[in-house]
């Protein structure tokens, strides 16, 4: 196995909803990550994505009166301009909807069952739909009975509430893999971080006995159908873990990222302790059905939580990263994210400590250090710097040596992924040089010629600590290092191994004037605003796409023309046309096709004919052999073709006199 090939791999995310700082953080943290993996000399991979099928988002698609596929569609437009904002270098972003990951998923539910890792069954029990998740009654965190005591319902440990299920399943039999997962977390103490996580799955989870778990559902429909049996769909976190897998090439024809990243590669898998429990039971159960190397290490951090508890629409607290990087930056958001939450526990965002970092670690410790230092050697030295030379004043050899602790802190903590820790390393050496200036006190040394070769040591010291300091930044702020370097005269970050202070290039010319990289905020005015924000939701609104913009932003590809035959566009009469209770957006038409039978569409055009009545007669244009599928509890046959142009909608018609069910092309 090569050491230098590394995998690394964020959640994929339910798009049911905008994205805040807590979804922020996981992809930001991996980021961090792979980008400092990369300046480590490793092949990096690093993927993200989101996890499109299962109820929940059925549900809202249904909501949103439009079908789960362009519902998701639209979200993933959102999301990755969220990623793109961040400046994420993910190499893949895989879609649980991409039909190379469905069809993997498919072949390996139908080989569980062939190998009889999986079984039919019924199911009952609790059910909670915001979790994706089964519950037994005694796990439930409140249950509610009616006057003879019966339970009626409950609520998730999430706070979620669950349903009860009763319905023919598939189980997976994870009870078959007990001793063998006991085994694997005895002997591989470190497989889960920060320590501790590891004994709390394995007293809590595993020593009181793994059940079988449920993982197929019938009582709807958006998932990946099991092929023998496709009234059933995979359970959604089988679907979900397998993306970890099928995003390098598991189960298809070119296999060779699945071969260089996980059979000889190093692979991390980052999550909130939230879902630790998928990750450490199901997944390296599933692995060890299909006979599969288990992944090196699971990180599993805590949560962003609020003054007042979790973040939620309802309280108005939550903060959307947009609005922090519009006003304070990027770099400044993915400092202060990875620097704040501590690991192992749950970190507060506050919008005191979100300023107060700004102005006195970024601001005041690392740019005033940056400014002095340039306005220095441009007073002093006409901008040259001096050469590096080892041990002139009396304070080198101690800068030297908190230098050379902080990068050695600073990798080990980096390592560890403990970016406070790695973080606070680099804060030492930035205070440690802040009071180098102090006391070899540059303008003292200016005033005696004598002095001349103590005052550019002091000089180079600053700029050679300042060169290692923006190395070290450069997986968490990728623009404050390149212009503190650019600052100084340096290309920007390159290799992160055998960093020293000594090895400041020669010749170096700083920048005529130091542009400040962060500016003073007013205390008071940003927390006020930051405040404000919050409570306005802002930027809840989440952006609807329009179906064109989001073809165009997901890039589909060009198709062949044999693709395009696939599709079968007939001319059709309405024959009726109906609005659907509870939704605004919805249509039913009853469609002459020159089919035997009439057929039923549902199409979210409501708001485009308020008078949808003249439709009655037309001959519109349909896509005749779309796979049926449900909205709103209602089945639909097909889709209507459109034309959308501005904030209008118009149906495509065809002359009258075309009969029924003539073939388009
Ligand atoms: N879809 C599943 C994951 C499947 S992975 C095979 C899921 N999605 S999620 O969108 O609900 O959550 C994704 C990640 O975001 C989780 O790791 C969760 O812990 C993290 N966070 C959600 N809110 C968070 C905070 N407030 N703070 C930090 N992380 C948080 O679960």
């Amino acid at each position: 196995m090569s050491e230098k090939n590394f995998y690394i791999t964020t959640p994929i995310y339910y798009p049911s909803g905008k994205l805040h700082i807590g979804s922020a953080y996981t992809t930001i943290a991996c980021d961090v990550l792979a980008r400092y993996k990369r300046l480590m000399g490793y092949d990096v991979f690093y993927l993200t994505g989101l996890d499109e099928h299962g109820q929940k988002i059925q549900a809202k698609a249904e909501e949103a009166g439009i079908s789960p596929q362009a519902y998701v569609d639209s979200m993933a437009v959102g999301v990755k301009e969220l990623w793109n904002l961040l400046d994420i270098s993910y190499d893949k972003f895989i879609r649980t909807t991409d039909d190379y990951h469905e069809e993997v998923v498919a072949q390996v539910f139908e080989r569980l069952l062939a190998q009889d890792d999986i079984y039919l069954g019924e199911y009952a029990g609790w059910y909670s739909v915001s979790d994706e998740e089964f519950f037994t009654e005694s796990q439930l965190a409140e249950v509610f009975r009616d006057e003879n005591g019966q339970v009626t319902g409950g609520i998730a440990p999430s706070g979620h509430e669950v349903e009860w299920v009763s319905e023919e399943s598939y189980f997976l039999r994870l009870s078959k893999y007990q001793d063998w997962l006991t085994d694997i977390f005895k002997s591989h103490p470190d497989f889960i971080s920060p320590e501790g996580r590891l004994n709390e799955m394995l007293k809590n989870f595993i020593e009181p006995g793994l059940e079988d778990l449920a993982v197929s559902r019938t009582t709807f429909t958006w998932g990946v159908p099991v092929p023998s049996n496709p009234k059933h769909v995979v359970y959604v976190w089988i679907d979900a873990l397998l993306n970890y897998a099928t995003a390098l090439g598991y189960g298809q024809e070119d296999h060779a990222g699945f071969d260089k990243f996980w059979n000889q590669g190093t692979v991390f898998h980052m999550v909130g302790k939230d879902i630790l429990r998928f990750h450490s039971i199901y997944w390296p159960i599933l692995l060890k059905m299909l006979g599969l190397k288990q992944p090196d290490r699971l990180i599993a951090h805590g949560w962003f939580v609020m003054k007042d508890g979790k973040m939620s629409k309802s309280k108005g607290n939550v903060v959307y990263p947009e609005m922090l990087v519009e006003r304070y930056g990027l770099d400044a958001l993915r400092y202060y994210l990875m620097r704040s939450l501590p690991v192992g526990s749950d970190g507060t965002f506050t919008p005191e400590d979100y300023v107060g970092r700004i102005n006195y670690e970024l601001a005041n410790d690392l740019g005033n250090l940056l400014n002095r230092t340039v306005s220095m050697i441009n007073k002093y030295f006409d901008g040259q710097v001096p050469n590096y030379e080892e041990n002139v004043t009396a304070f080198d050899t101690d800068l030297a040596q908190v230098a050379a602790a902080s990068i050695a802190d600073y990798h080990k903590y980096m390592e560890a992924v403990d970016y406070p820790r790695a973080l606070e390393a680099v804060w030492t050496l930035i205070s440690r040089t802040n009071k180098y200036i102090d006391e070899t006190a540059p303008w003292v040394l200016a005033k005696d010629p004598a002095k001349r070769s103590e005052l550019a040591a002091v000089m180079s010291h600053l700029t050679a600590s300042l060169r290692v300091v923006a190395h070290m930044i450069a997986p968490f702020m990728m623009a404050t290092s390149k212009a503190v370097l650019s600052q100084l005269g340096l290309p920007e970050a390159g290799s992160l191994e055998e960093l020293k202070l000594a090895d400041l290039p020669s010749g170096l010319t700083v920048a005529a004037k130091g542009t400040p990289i962060f500016p003073r905020l007013d205390m008071e005015e940003e927390i006020a605003y930051i405040k404000g924000q919050m409570e306005a939701g802002k930027p809840a609104a989440e952006k609807e796409w329009k179906p064109e913009e989001v073809e165009l932003k997901l890039n589909k590809k060009e198709i062949k023309f044999d693709d395009f035959d696939k599709v079968e566009i007939r001319v059709a009469e309405v024959k009726e046309v109906a609005k659907v209770e509870g939704s605004d957006k919805l249509l039913q038409f009853r469609l002459d096709a020159g089919d035997s039978e009439d057929r039923q569409i549902l199409s979210g055009i409501a708001k485009y004919y308020p008078n949808e009545q003249e439709l009655v007669g037309k001959k519109v244009q349909i896509v005749a052999n779309l796979k049926p599928r449900k909205m709103m509890g209602r089945i639909s046959q097909g889709m209507i073709l459109s034309a959308e142009y501005g904030e209008q909608l118009t149906l495509l018609t065809v002359d009258e006199k075309v009969p029924n069910g003539s073939l388009i092309g």
